[in-house]
Parts: structure tokens; sequence; C-alpha cells
């Protein structure tokens, strides 16, 4: 197992970031916009967070380094303090997949989140044919709740998303 680092969104990141958004397998089963890299970093500049200083309205974001090399982003969003709730999404580089990361990832991420801050339940939305994300969220303790018909439009065409959730109650496994 890999010992990971989750480190604030800086722009030294985002010409990787850049490149994984590009990947046809990213682009598959992920609503994807052709943005510059300078979008990107505009973007980054507002992400950055603390786990304990989460804001409502806000997208707050991590990269995740292996040693000196940034292997993975996971953000969080829709945060709603009242509902104590948030929604996660996250990214592996394309040269680190089908090596586990995207599990030891999220799966420390998720301990992260119920030790650092007050979320009781955080969502995840993923496409139906997502196979290795729907196993990541299986394994990691997440439940599938239900289909979100048509939910995103995926490369032009309306696609079903499935509906996850880990409650602070549930095991993280
Ligand atoms: C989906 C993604 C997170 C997977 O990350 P990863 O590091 O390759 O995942 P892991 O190595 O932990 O593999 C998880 C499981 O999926 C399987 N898997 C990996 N790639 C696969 C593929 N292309 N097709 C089917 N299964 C696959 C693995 O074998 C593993 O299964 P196992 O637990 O039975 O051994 C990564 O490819 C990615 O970031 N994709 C683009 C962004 C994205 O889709 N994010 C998720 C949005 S919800």
């Amino acid at each position: 197992m890999s010992s990971l680092e989750f480190v604030h969104p800086d722009p030294v990141f985002v010409p990787q970031w850049h490149v994984w958004r590009q990947h046809e397998q990213a682009r598959l089963h992920n609503p994807i916009e052709d943005e510059h890299e300078s979008e990107l970093l505009a973007r980054v500049l507002l992400q950055k967070a603390e786990l304990g200083q989460l804001e409502e309205g806000k997208i707050h974001r991590w990269f995740v380094l292996e040693g000196k090399e940034v292997v993975g982003t996971v953000a969080i969003e829709q945060y709603n303090p009242r509902m104590r709730s948030a929604s996660f999404g996250y990214h592996i580089a394309p040269n680190c997949a089908g090596r586990g990361l995207g599990t030891q990832i999220v799966r420390q991420f998720i301990k992260d989140v119920f030790f650092k801050t007050t979320i009781d339940r955080l969502i995840a939305t993923v496409h139906k044919d997502n196979i290795a994300s729907k196993k990541i969220l299986s394994k990691v303790g997440f439940v599938f709740e239900g289909t979100l018909r048509q939910y995103l439009i995926v490369r032009g065409e309306r696609v079903d998303f499935e509906l996850y959730s880990i409650l602070r109650t549930d095991s993280v496994s």
C-alpha cells in the first residue's frame, strides 16, 4: 500500500490534471468539457480548502501525492452544513490506473472526511458503465441507492448515472 498525501490545489498540478481530463477513459464516463489550462488554473485558485473549514457553495479540491508524484485529485461539492451532507468526486492519473490507487485514495479520503468534518452523509454519482468506479465505491462501503435516469449528457447523449451514499454510521471498509 502506498503512502499518500492530500495537498492543496497548486498551479503546478494543473498541466497534469488537464492531460488526465483529455484521456479517453475519463471522457467516456464523465461530462468533461474542453477547457483550456488557464480555465482549470482559475478554478484551482478558487478551490483551496481545509476539511475542517468547508464552505457552502464552494468546490473544495485536493491533489494526491504518492511521494513526489501527483497521482490523483478528489473534490467535495454541494456541501450543506445545515443537512451535514456533501457530494464528492475523484480522478486518478491514467498512468496510475488499475493499481488499486483509486480504492486507496477514496478509502483514506472518506475516513478523513468523517473524522475532520461534521458531514454525516456523503454521496457520489457514477456513470452506469463506469465499472471501476462503481467497484471502488462498493468496496469502500458505499451503498447503491438508485438510478438517476438520463441524469447527465456525456458525449452528446443523455445517460443514466447511479447514486451511491455512505453514512457516518456505516463502516468504511
Ligand atoms: C475510475 C477510476 C477512479 C478507477 O481508478 P483506479 O485507480 O484504476 O481503480 P482501482 O485500481 O482501485 O480499481 C478498482 C476496481 O476496478 C477494476 N478496474 C480498474 N479499471 C477497470 C476497467 N477499465 N474496467 C473494469 N474494471 C476496472 C479493478 O480491477 C478493481 O477491481 P477489483 O477490486 O475487483 O480488483 C479512474 O479510472 C479514473 O479516475 N477515471 C476517470 C475519472 C472518473 O471516472 N472518476 C470517477 C467519477 S465517479
